[in-house]
């Protein structure tokens, strides 16, 4: 289990991890990583493109982007945690989403569990929750409904840290059944709706050459979804729908492509 603070100091976002944590191993034997996005080096990404386009291996920048990429890697579990800034994620955290973006490309972390965990002041929580889980489902992977808490002022008003350690309580509860449920999630509508897109238009090399041969190497073009699921009529409908409309498309891309600006 890993977590990644976004948080510039150590505050009431480490307060609500580690809270998190003690409520965790409360239901079971889990070993909690921390790791501090402010002690890392990890450089401001440059926008060249080339993780995308050529491959991650290629990124200019030398840090410690590998290392919080094995971090991921090895978890079965991983908590992205951060407070509240100007209504997204502090630019800790946005910069290593924008360091691993290629992963939107080219997703890995199937069959591994991921919670958001956000603190703010007055506003603005529920849209940071949502933008981290989209981008964990991006990603591959499971995600569980984050934990989010609000803490305006230095004292806690009477009854307010009961109610944090209900919360916390049962987001530990749901964090730990996703975690042990083997089962992979059932693809929505939308999920399959990207993946078809996606891979018919790679099938046809009308997308990155990267991203061709990692979907080759996976055999994603001759399957229904990332991974063994079974489809419903509806969903299976809307998987040859959008095979067809990306097929389209693909031949299209692939009959004007001039190689410009294609991620
Ligand atoms: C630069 C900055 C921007 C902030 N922006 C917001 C915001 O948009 N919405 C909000 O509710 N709180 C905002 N806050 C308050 C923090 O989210 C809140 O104090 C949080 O508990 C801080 O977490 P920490 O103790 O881990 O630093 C902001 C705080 C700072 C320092």
């Amino acid at each position: 289990m890993t977590a990644f603070i976004g948080s510039p100091r150590r505050g009431r976002t480490l307060k609500a991890v580690e809270g998190f944590e003690k409520k965790l191993k409360q239901l079971g034997e889990i070993d909690f990583e921390y790791i501090w996005l402010k002690d890392r080096d990890l450089k401001s990404c440059r926008g060249c493109g080339i993780c995308l386009e050529r491959g991650e291996e290629l990124c200019p920048l030398k840090d410690d982007r590998d290392d919080l990429f094995q971090r991921m890697r090895q978890a079965d579990g991983v908590i992205f945690a951060t407070p509240v800034y100007s209504l997204q994620v502090t630019a800790l955290l946005k910069n290593m989403l924008d360091r691993f973006s290629y992963l939107f490309h080219r997703p890995c972390f199937f069959h591994k569990t991921f919670m958001p965990i956000v603190v703010q002041g007055v506003y603005g929580m529920g849209g940071v929750l949502k933008y981290l889980d989209e981008v964990a489902r991006f990603w591959g992977f499971k995600t569980c409904p984050g934990l989010g808490l609000t803490i305006s002022g230095q004292n806690l008003p009477p009854g307010e840290q009961e109610k944090i350690d209900q919360a916390t309580e049962k987001a530990a509860a749901r964090f730990y059944r996703l975690l042990n449920d083997p089962a992979d999630p059932v693809p929505s509508i939308k999920d399959v709706l990207i993946f078809r897109s996606v891979r018919t238009i790679h099938s046809l090399a009308a997308g990155l050459p990267r991203d061709h041969e990692y979907y080759k190497e996976r055999g994603w073009f001759a399957t229904d979804y990332y991974y063994p699921t079974r489809l419903g009529w509806l969903k299976r409908l809307v998987g040859a729908w959008a095979d067809r409309q990306a097929l389209k498309q693909a031949r299209k891309i692939k009959s004007e492509t001039t190689g410009s600006n294609k991620y």
